[in-house]
């Protein structure tokens, strides 16, 4: 199938952008066109994922370089703030695509749980959503641009997961942030959705214990793990004009798991 080029004028910020779905997401939009801003706290690996980002530009001759890695926490408000001040300048101008995969587990029970183990899950996987979502939102509106915001929430924040109390909750707050950022940010035209990965073959699931995986691969109607192909797939559907119609959603990407 000839390589669609539906992000041709994008320019895409992605955080976690240094593996797994995150890094998936820069090399598929990057392959639709977008100039990529990958971004993650640990800035080495998005400087690798720049290095793998090819793009239609290569194809056609164009040279190299429409790609820049960025180092950032996302839960340091004023780290978020000049992200956007540092990828704006380097583009010159504000990304019209922002999809935020930085996330980490903390895991543990109820019961167990630390206050450390909490707050750390939800600084990253909530508070980082929330100070990136704002201020790209920003960016745009004061830029006048449309825009699409796709936020990686997770099934577990729809049905919950024993062991991740602070994980499930973080997950079911992005989908409320997004679906209010979508219903205040539509009139400006940017719109803002929410994807639901099942499980993922990265780093983040190679801490699940085997036992575990096997379980739940058991209870997935499509038989396996998803890889982070299928999430990037599904975000470069949401990031272009072909889901113009489509806010406020949250997009399961689980082969069936707990549908
Ligand atoms: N893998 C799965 O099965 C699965 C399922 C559902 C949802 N998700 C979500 O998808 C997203 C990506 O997960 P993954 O599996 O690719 O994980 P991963 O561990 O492979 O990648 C996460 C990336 O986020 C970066 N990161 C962590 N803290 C950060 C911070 N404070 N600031 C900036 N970057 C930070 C890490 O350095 C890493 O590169 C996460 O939000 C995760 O919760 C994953």
């Amino acid at each position: 199938m000839a390589t669609q080029l539906r992000l041709r004028s994008a320019l895409a910020l992605v955080t976690g952008a240094g593996s797994g779905i995150g890094r998936a997401v820069c090399v598929r939009l990057a392959r639709e066109g977008a100039s990529v801003a990958a971004c993650d706290l640990d800035g080495a690996a998005a400087r690798e994922t720049v290095g793998l980002l090819g793009g239609p530009g290569n194809v056609e001759g164009v040279p190299r370089g429409a790609h820049a890695a960025f180092q950032v926490d996302v839960s340091e408000a004023v780290a978020a703030r000049q992200l956007l001040e540092q990828v704006q300048a380097c583009f010159s101008r504000p990304p019209s695509v922002v999809v935020s995969c930085a996330g980490v587990t903390r895991d543990g029970f109820l019961l167990h749980m630390s206050e450390n183990d909490w707050d750390k899950v939800i600084a990253v996987n909530l508070k980082g959503i929330f100070l990136v979502t704002q201020a790209a939102a920003q960016a745009l509106v004061s830029n006048g641009g449309r825009g699409s915001i796709i936020n990686i929430s997770s099934i577990v924040g729809k049905v919950g997961n024993m062991g991740q109390i602070n994980y499930a909750a973080s997950k079911a707050g992005v989908i409320g942030l997004t679906q209010t950022a979508a219903l205040e940010l539509g009139r400006h035209g940017i719109r803002c959705n929410s994807v639901l990965p099942g499980f993922i073959t990265t780093p983040m699931t190679q801490k699940v214990p085997q036992k575990v995986l096997d379980k739940v691969t058991g209870k997935i109607p499509m038989g396996h793990l998803g890889d982070p192909e299928d999430v990037a797939d599904v975000v470069a559907f949401l990031a272009s004009d072909d889901s113009r119609y489509i806010t406020g959603a949250s997009v399961e990407v689980t082969g069936g798991l707990f549908m």
